[in-house]
């Protein structure tokens, strides 16, 4: 029975360009998982959309003297094109400025409103006199009252992790003029999260299987009791408050900016002309994944699962495989010092896989894993060109070469090539399951074992050699290690589409692999092949230096 899988991955601001960081961190274990699945001939709606609203986006429009509108469409249109070369294959990328998305947000909240799980109270806000405005909450900075950081935001504290708001915060000062906020009392809405931490107590007591760091983090969270948040705030960027005498005070950006699942599976729905078909992915046995980084764990965990509930009916995630950090020679990234590698810059000189590849072995699944130039063009040359490409190249180049274009017959049984394809086969359910629990590193390490493996084969039997003496045995031998290449190009389709579905018209497929589903597609003696080209390509030694000196440079240019 096919699954139906919903797959959300973090919403990025639109304020800037993409980083590496946030692709190891949420959009490539989503598209691997998406891809997979897929392939599995399972159902995927895999959602997200650009978070046009907020202060992110406002600071920076303030910043270029630009207005937020500008700039949302600026990087909204750079994301996308950002997807296409990195072959993330999102279903449906939308933003939160959509008409649509305004619509299921007020729902949502008038819904909410209504059984008294959002409600009406007056709070103090931090109002800097020296600039004249309400602060929002990035903007006021100072000590965590949790774990002492000293520079933790009104909104969070990056080394905790856990929500603030500004008045939390000790020795709170403006972020803009460095002056002392006053706090002033205004009228707002708040969630009624505190009516929810029993619920979601019992909730996460089967999630046993999430990832360590997530469940133990939403544990502990939750074990603190739940307290309830203000969910508008004083400023005019962003959703309105759909309730008179509010006009002037907007939605709260994660509150809305959560919602944004649901509005875009409602969206995409409508595109196919088939309203409530979003349902069968929020509905019963319907499964949600959620890829997001490890700083936005509670709002994917406890405050849009509580949002759910009081909402009433659709399903909570059932998993929400948060990544760590990825750190760029061995600094966390910096967006506003610049210490970071962009994906738009990367695609313009790179192909998309050797990254893909970089990432997915190297994946910040458990630990923060580090990035750097000398490291990727390593593993693209020792590993991804001189195992898997290499592998695949001298195989083909030997078939083509011999055997008039066309896949060989194999003759005789052989103990060797019979254990290989069975390894093959061993590694296709390996990785299945890898991929099912999202062990991506893993899984890639598994298939790139096989190709280790597939290269002993072949140095021992040496068809090329074989070739003049002894026929029959070579066929074999190309012949096995076809069978293997037709196991590898499955099991890294996840993880390298690009190449894979080369492979795939090299080894003469006429149908796209998409189709050919989770199996080791069969080649029969005679299939005509294409003529040999490389997966990949080496990179010359200059690249890391060339990179690592653009790098310092752009250090000292932030942008
Ligand atoms: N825009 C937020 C960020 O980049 C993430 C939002 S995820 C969402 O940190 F689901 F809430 F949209
Ligand atoms: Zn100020």
């Amino acid at each position: 029975m096919a699954e139906r899988i919903l797959i959300g991955v973090a919403w990025p601001y639109a304020n800037g360009s993409l980083h590496l960081g946030q692709i190891a961190g949420a959009y490539l274990p989503a598209d691997i998982f998406a891809r997979y699945h897929r392939l599995k001939g399972n159902e995927v709606l895999m959602v997200s959309g650009s978070d046009q609203h907020g202060t992110p986006v406002t600071l920076r429009a303030e910043k270029e003297g630009k207005s937020p509108e500008e700039v949302v469409s600026r990087y909204h249109r750079e994301f996308i094109d950002s997807w296409k070369g990195l072959g993330i294959s999102f279903d449906l990328f939308t933003t939160t400025g959509t008409e649509n998305h305004g619509e299921v947000v007020r729902d949502l909240f008038l819904d909410l409103l209504d059984k008294d799980y959002i409600y009406k109270d007056r709070m103090v806000l931090p109002y800097c006199p020296n600039c004249r405005r309400f602060l929002p909450d990035r903007y006021v900075e100072g000590e965590c009252p949790y774990c002492h950081n000293l520079r933790a935001r009104g909104d969070q504290c990056d080394e905790c992790g856990k929500p603030l708001n500004a008045a939390d915060l000790i020795g709170a000062h403006c972020g803009i003029c460095q002056g002392t906020p006053e706090f002033r009392e205004s009228e707002h809405f708040f969630l009624r999260l505190s009516a929810f931490t029993d619920q979601l107590q019992s909730w996460i007591q089967d999630k046993s299987y999430w990832r360590q760091n997530v469940y133990n983090f939403t544990h502990r969270y939750l074990a603190d009791g739940l307290k309830d948040r203000a969910i508008t705030r004083d400023i005019q960027w962003g959703i309105p408050v759909p309730v008179p005498g509010f006009e002037g005070k907007r939605i709260y950006v994660w509150f809305e900016a959560v919602i944004g699942y649901l509005s875009a599976s409602k969206e995409w729905a409508k595109s196919r002309n088939n309203l409530e078909e979003w349902r069968c992915f929020w509905e019963e046995d319907a499964k949600s994944y959620y890829f997001i980084g490890k700083d936005n764990i509670i709002f994917h965990t406890v405050i849009w699962p509580a949002m759910l509930l009081g909402y009433n009916g659709l399903n909570l995630p059932y998993d929400v495989p948060a990544n760590e950090f990825l750190t760029l020679k061995g600094r966390q990234l910096s967006t506003s010092r610049n210490w970071a590698v962009w994906l738009p810059y990367y695609l313009e000189r790179y192909d998309p896989d050797p990254l893909r590849y970089m990432l997915s072995i190297n994946m910040p699944e458990t630990n923060d894993a580090d990035f750097s130039w000398q490291e990727f063009v390593r593993r693209n040359n020792d590993e991804l060109v001189a195992t898997y490409g290499n592998l695949v190249h001298r195989v083909l180049t030997i078939a083509y070469r011999n055997f008039d274009g066309c896949v060989p017959q194999a003759s005789a049984d052989d103990a060797d090539s019979e254990s290989l394809l069975s390894r093959a086969e061993d590694t296709l359910h390996a990785v299945d399951s890898l991929l099912y629990g999202c062990h991506f590193r893993e899984a890639m390490r598994e298939a790139m074992s096989l190709a280790q493996e597939a290269n002993r084969y072949l140095d021992n039997k040496a068809p090329w050699k074989s070739i003049k003496e002894d026929r029959d045995s070579a066929a074999t031998a190309i012949s096995t290690a076809l069978g293997v290449i037709c196991c590898l190009k499955t099991v890294l389709y996840p993880f390298l589409p690009f190449s894979s579905g080369k492979l795939h018209r090299l080894l003469g497929f006429e149908s796209s692999i998409e189709d050919n589903g989770w199996a080791i597609s069969v080649l029969k003696a005679g299939q005509k092949l294409l003529p040999p080209e490389p997966l990949f390509t080496k990179l010359d030694d200059a690249v890391i230096e060339e990179e690592n000196s653009r790098l310092e440079e752009s250090v000292l240019t932030p942008g």
